[in-house]
């Protein structure tokens, strides 16, 4: 039997600003699960991080079915007409069509599944993040698949010793790329580096089976205009055979500069959470992700642990804000504030429009 694993996430309306849903919205969502359990469903799990509900739902009916996104786009659905009763902020926002036909792709929400053949122990980790973009995820994947300083299992475990392969896209150009790494590995980092352009995808032992998976779905894309920032999810298989846990975790141990916070347009830290702590409220961040550690047997999820709550995380947690600090300190400046090629609030173009009659030839 084949289980296939689907993480599909959508801001439909949160509290007081861009901070985290309502409990209504997210039980109205648990609820049009639950009446999917033991029919289209094996099982499910549902958390917000930050402003986005998450569901992370498994059954056997492989990725893009009709069947769960149209079970995931109704309970979506169901909660935007509550967060609207509410008056709730942003309200359908990532709902971009009315037009549902079976396929939430290009819909709005994030989507990020794999179809996979379970091991007997199968081990796999949900990471959702709020207040940036899928690129957010290239430098820890190739931290997780391909750096042995990161990785250890890259060098002493004989069933990773070889490598990994990452599907990367072009997310303006709508093209992909696969490359192998250790061998290509300067040529992916050459790709990834540049994040305004490049997400990884996919990534794959080099024997095919799949490892990672993220949502690469750019909201801005899709609705012609600043909408949000995508706030990605990806679900990345771990141990035996694949990277340990703490391998996958490790690299969120080491903050890192990414792009969105503060209408999606500015650089600041990602910062690692327990799921109780996804609030981003300091200017409307810093930039948050949680790590759910799921077991699964045919399809039923046991867990999860909440990965980043652990203790472990507190200094990484500390060194974030002080990484906060330090962007905050530029106020309106570079490279607090994106370069015009990456801010989501493009309507700096209509303020610079206005002084371009005033300006003189040089
Ligand atoms: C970031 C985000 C927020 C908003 C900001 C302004 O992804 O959603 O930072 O961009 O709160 O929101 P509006 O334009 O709705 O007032
Ligand atoms: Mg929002
Ligand atoms: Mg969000």
């Amino acid at each position: 039997m084949k289980t296939t694993i689907s993480l599909i996430k959508a801001d439909i309306g949160s509290i007081g600003g861009h901070t985290k849903p309502h409990e209504r919205l997210l039980e109205a969502c648990k609820n049009r699960l639950e009446e999917e359990k033991g029919k289209t469903l094996i099982d499910y799990y549902v958390t917000n991080c930050g402003d986005d509900i998450e569901l992370i739902m498994t059954h056997t009916k492989g990725v893009d079915s009709k069947d769960v996104h149209t079970i995931a786009w109704d309970a979506f659905k169901e909660g935007t007409k509550i967060a609207k009763d509410l008056g709730l902020y942003g309200a359908g926002q990532d709902l971009l069509s009315d037009a549902f036909s079976g396929n939430v792709r290009g819909m709005g929400p994030g989507i990020a599944e794999m179809e996979i053949e379970e091991r007997p122990a199968e081990v796999f980790v949900a990471f959702m993040a709020d207040k940036t973009d899928s690129s957010a995820f290239n430098l820890p994947l190739y931290e997780m698949f391909a750096n042995p300083f990161n990785t250890a299992g890259l060098v002493l475990d004989p069933k990773i010793h070889d490598g990994f392969k990452f599907e990367v896209q072009d997310v303006k150009g709508h093209k992909s790329i696969t490359l192998n790494t250790p061998e290509e590995s300067y040529d992916l980092l050459a790709l990834i580096g540049l994040t305004d352009i490049y997400a990884v995808k996919r990534v794959y032992r080099k024997s095919g089976e799949i490892a990672a998976v993220a949502s690469t779905e750019k909201l801005s894309f899709i609705a012609g205009k600043y909408v949000g920032k995508d706030d990605p999810g990806m679900i990345v298989r771990a141990q035996s055979g694949y990277p340990a846990t703490g391998e996958v975790l490790d690299p969120f141990a080491r903050p890192f500069y990414i792009a969105g916070w503060m209408r999606g347009s500015h650089r600041g830290p990602l910062m690692p959470v327990g799921e109780k702590d996804a609030i981003p409220t300091r200017f409307d961040g810093p930039p948050r992700i949680i790590a759910l550690a799921f077991s699964m047997k045919n399809g039923i999820l046991v867990g999860p642990v909440d990965a980043f709550a652990d203790v472990g995380f507190d200094k990484a947690r500390e060194k974030a804000n002080e990484m906060a600090d330090i962007m905050r300190r530029h106020g309106p400046f570079q490279p607090h504030l994106l370069p015009p090629g990456e801010l989501e609030y493009a309507t700096i173009s209509e303020v610079l429009k206005k002084l371009e009659p005033r300006m003189k030839k040089m």
